[in-house]
């Protein structure tokens, strides 16, 4: 049989609302065509992000009753560590509220003015996390990763010759570690393979450099190391899974995407000296070390979590649901970066309204048609959110995200035909201006008008 089902079924479900095309009319103009600025609850399908947006499973929910509330050494976090360290190896393990909360604590340790950070692709958190500590944030993903429709099973890779250079060139005085982000997903959510975190470590070994991930979206890499990498198909995704993070020094992770919770992060170190550093900042801003600014509940949700998302039949559906829309989007000559990453769908907006040129943003045109016509909220990643630096971006960019176990299949033919219908109406796609913009991060409350 070829369909693959969601393996779960349903026990909860929550109304979502159809608009009429008149009020998405109306709410497009109130919102400026900002969908940022849009309702939640006026939105049909929210493809926003994939972050804390996921559902969660009975056994978490029976978590959060079981959670417990105590101050310091709560039953729950010694459940979670229990979790985290069976998993990953890793005898520290610092709980915080969010992914860039670990990166606020890692960067405020290791940053600071001269130093120089290498990933594939920082995520903006990230690299915003390191200039803020006056340090630079340089991206070395291999060419096919900054190219749409170059096909290549792992263009989530680090360019080793480049990361070399980079090292040599700056000095590894000045390199305090070297990250790679798996998922890729400011590269279009591309895995890194076993192979390529190897040649990392290497790297990171000879020139006695500590490694860290950013490990957001580990069981959808390791997933597609074990459909990809040679000699990777027989092994287990717990065994794939524990290879990763044995390569690595540390590793900061939202557990907002593979954690399968709403909120939540950790921080995972080896070194003793900076753990003692870490608890320092840890209890200054999040909180003590055995909750780190969540409630005892998120733990539990968070120890249950991680232990799903490595279930086979769950990694299967995950991201053969994703690459089900990648394809026929494709096969409706619809232009997406390819191959399809693991949690979300990354159309070239570019290609889809050649008559919209970069300064009048088609990725926002296509934001705002698609909620026009069908409800759906996707996010724009071109000239909008990175163009106000005066540096053009590589590719116009409107990404799809699928949150984790929300929508079903009918849910996700309906936004491929709405995409499809909007695709062949393209030349109605209306060019947009900046009404108002902040003095940074524009992307988020910018206000537009149709030309
Ligand atoms: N690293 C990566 C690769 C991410 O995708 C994100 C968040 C973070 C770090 C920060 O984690 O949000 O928990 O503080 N990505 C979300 C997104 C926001 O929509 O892609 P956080």
């Amino acid at each position: 049989m070829k369909t693959i089902i969601e393996p779960f079924r349903i026990k909860v479900v929550e109304p979502i609302r159809m608009t009429t095309r008149e009020e998405r009319e109306r709410l497009l103009r109130e919102a400026n065509f900002n969908l940022f600025l849009i309702r939640a609850d006026d939105v049909l399908i929210d493809l926003l992000t994939d972050s804390g947006t996921g559902a969660m499973s009975s056994l978490q929910w029976a978590g959060i009753m079981r959670g417990d509330e105590s101050y310091a050494g709560a039953r729950s976090w010694y459940v979670l560590q229990d979790r985290i360290r069976e998993l990953t190896g890793f005898e520290h393990v610092l709980p915080t509220h969010q992914g860039r909360a670990s990166e606020r604590i890692l960067f405020e340790l290791v940053g600071g003015r001269g130093k120089v950070v290498p990933n594939n692709n920082h995520f903006d958190t990230t690299r915003a996390n390191i200039e803020h500590t006056g340090a630079q944030a340089v991206d070395l993903v291999i060419a096919e990763g900054r190219q749409a429709s170059a096909r290549h099973p792992f263009k989530g890779n680090m360019d080793l010759a480049k990361l070399e250079a980079l090292i040599n060139d700056a000095g590894p005085e000045r390199i305090p570690l070297v990250m790679v982000t798996i998922t890729n997903n400011s590269g279009g959510g591309q895995p890194v393979s076993l192979e390529n975190l190897r040649g990392v470590r290497r790297i990171c070994d000879h020139y006695k450099l500590p490694f860290f991930l950013d490990a957001c979206r580990f069981a959808e890499n390791a997933w597609f190391i074990k459909q990809r990498e040679a000699g990777q198909d027989s092994r287990s995704v717990r065994e794939i899974v524990r290879d990763i993070f044995d390569l690595a020094d540390g590793a900061t992770i939202s557990a907002k995407k593979d954690g399968l919770v709403n909120i939540g992060g950790l921080l995972l170190l080896r070194d003793l000296g900076l753990v003692r550093r870490a608890d320092e900042l840890l209890i200054l801003t999040e909180g003590f070390i055995t909750y780190g600014g969540l409630a005892g509940r998120d733990l539990e949700a968070m120890a249950q979590g991680f232990d799903e998302v490595v279930h086979e039949d769950y990694l299967r559906y995950r991201v053969r649901s994703t690459e089900y829309v990648g394809e026929r989007l494709l096969a409706a000559g619809i232009q997406i970066v390819e191959p399809p990453g693991g949690h979300a769908i990354y159309i070239d907006a570019q290609h889809f309204a050649p008559h919209i040129p970069p300064e009048r943003f088609p990725g926002q045109a296509l934001v705002v048609g698609l909620y026009r016509h069908a409800g759906i909220r996707a996010v724009e990643i071109g000239s909008v959110m990175f163009g106000q630096s005066g540096t053009a971006p590589a590719m116009e960019l409107v990404r799809l995200a699928i949150p984790r176990r929300v929508y079903t299949q009918s849910h996700m033919d309906y936004v491929i035909e709405a995409i499809i219908e909007v695709f062949r109406r393209r030349g109605e796609l209306r060019p947009l201006e900046i009404a108002w913009e902040p003095p940074s991060l524009r992307h988020f409350t910018a206000r537009f008008r149709e030309l």
